[in-house]
């Protein structure tokens, strides 16, 4: 589509969103892992450049926020205030600067997170085909609950009704408003200060520009839409159910890709994050962040990644944790593994059962099987850790490091009090204490020697 300048698209988020119950801002409330906004904001992005969000309750909060998202998608999306939130209507007159020398102007609930770009897209094609007034978007909800009923009169007109100020019959309507509007700038500027607040809830209402607009014969139109995309989030049960279509929208974009999953529907996985084919995703994993997943890697049970790179044809083989850390290609971990700040493991590196590896670069070949933590370590290639070997990186005031040169053995139980450092080619007994640097080639041997004191069972 082609980017129209003269269109403007005004973001409604000054709300309180009282029905969240929550002291966050309602469009700042997590959705998978990102702010609910967010996603409207990157749909709305793809082809339009002008763009505002309207902030009051929480103002700050939500201005900060969309101050990063600036940074993060190189947008240059505008913040306004509405001060006092005394309804949609009175939102968008607060904006009236900002918009009222556009030509047309795209007037959105913030709580839209399900509206795809495509659909946006289509939605301005029929508008700018029509050029009517006004055109409201309207579904048809299957519990159309408190949304704002659409009211279409004999002669063709077009009004809204909002739920608390309906009666019985407007009730029954299931066509209700999904908070998204069109508008030719001119004729909603001649409508805009006419709204009233002599209503249920004492607010100035936006749906009530069409019956303005039908006073001055303005054309009004409706344009239906799915409901899959315009659910409305006002409560945790509905943040809840969008959650979970965004979820497998998500995971089928990704099976679409070639990725294999044994159980989807216990799967989360973040926008953010990148897999390619031959992935296999067991039960009950969750992928967050801009964790990447090369080629035929397998995440087994229970693994929860935060901004993880994962090589190709790595297996996790179940309940494995990672975050900010990376993976190289042929890297085996779990199951029970802890991967975390920093840590790099080489090709064919492999960190087995109950392993906690920390801002530690693991070499290629290298190997910790059993029972060990490697904080803050530098390990060469082909390097085997015995079962319970721990790196003491910790002093009581700062983190020491811990550097094992290429093949060295390290035997089962041994203790590096860091600072360590332990040439190429050596070995340390099990059950050592290494407090002294150990020299290429060598064996270290650091514990007690073993004395047999005989009969002494017997005596006691
Ligand atoms: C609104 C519509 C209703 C529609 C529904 C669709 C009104 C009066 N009603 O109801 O017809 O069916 O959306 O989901 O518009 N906001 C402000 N300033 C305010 C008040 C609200 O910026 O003074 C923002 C909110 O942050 C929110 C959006 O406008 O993002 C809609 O407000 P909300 O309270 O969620 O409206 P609904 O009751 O859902
Ligand atoms: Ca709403």
């Amino acid at each position: 589509m082609e980017v129209n300048n003269k269109i403007g698209v005004l973001i409604m988020a000054a709300g309180k969103g009282t029905r969240m119950k929550s002291s966050l801002p309602k469009v700042l409330q997590p959705m998978l892992d990102r702010a609910m906004i967010d996603y409207l904001l990157r749909s709305v992005a793809v082809n339009l450049n002008n763009i505002a969000v309207l902030v009051g309750s929480g103002g700050e909060q939500v201005e900060e926020h969309i101050l990063k998202f600036n940074s993060e998608f190189k947008q240059n999306i505008k913040i306004l205030w509405q001060r006092e939130q005394l309804g949609t209507g009175h939102a968008v007159k607060c904006a009236v600067d900002w918009w009222k020398d556009l030509d047309d102007l795209i007037v959105l609930n913030g709580d839209l997170p399900l509206l795809t770009s495509q659909t946006l897209d289509n939605l301005i094609n029929k508008f700018n085909l029509n050029k009517p007034d006004c055109a409201v978007i309207t579904f048809i909800a299957e519990n159309p609950g408190a949304y704002g009923r659409i009211i279409r009169e004999n002669n063709n007109k077009i009004r809204i009704v909002e739920f608390k100020d309906a009666n019985e019959a407007e009730r029954g309507v299931k066509e209700v408003n999904a908070g998204c509007y069109f508008f030719t700038v001119k004729s909603l500027l001649k409508v805009i200060d006419n709204l009233k607040n002599d209503n249920a809830q004492g607010e100035y209402y936006l749906p009530d520009v069409l019956a303005l607009m039908n006073n001055e014969n303005m054309r009004v139109e409706a344009y239906a839409v799915s409901e899959d995309e315009m659910a409305g989030v006002n409560t945790q049960a509905e943040l809840a159910q969008v959650s979970n279509v965004m979820r497998k929208r998500i995971l089928e974009y990704w099976m679409g890709e070639g990725v294999r999953m044994l159980s989807p529907e216990t799967v989360w996985i973040s926008p953010d994050a990148e897999l390619s084919r031959g992935v296999v995703i067991m039960p009950n994993v969750q992928i967050w962040g801009k964790s990447v997943i090369k080629e035929n890697s397998y995440i087994g049970s229970g693994s929860i990644l935060h901004d993880a790179i994962i090589g190709e044809s790595c297996e996790l083989v179940a309940n494995v944790v990672i975050e900010n850390s990376e993976l190289k290609n042929f890297v085996k971990a779990g199951p029970f593994v802890y991967i975390r700040d920093n840590a790099l493991l080489e090709d064919h590196a492999f960190a087995g059962k109950f392993v906690e590896i920390k801002n530690s670069h693991i070499g290629v070949n290298s190997k910790v099987p059993h029972l060990s933590y490697m904080g803050d370590a530098t390990l060469g290639h082909d390097v085997n850790i015995g079962a319970g070997t721990i790196t003491c990186n910790y002093d009581g005031e700062k983190k020491n490091k811990t550097i094992i040169g290429d093949n060295c053995f390290v035997g089962s139980d041994t203790m590096f009090v860091a600072p360590a450092q332990v040439g190429d080619n050596a070995a340390t007994a099990a059950g050592s204490v290494i407090t002294k640097p150990v020299p290429e080639n060598a064996l270290a041997v650091g514990r007690a020697r073993q004395v047999n004191i005989d009969g002494w069972v017997k005596r006691k």
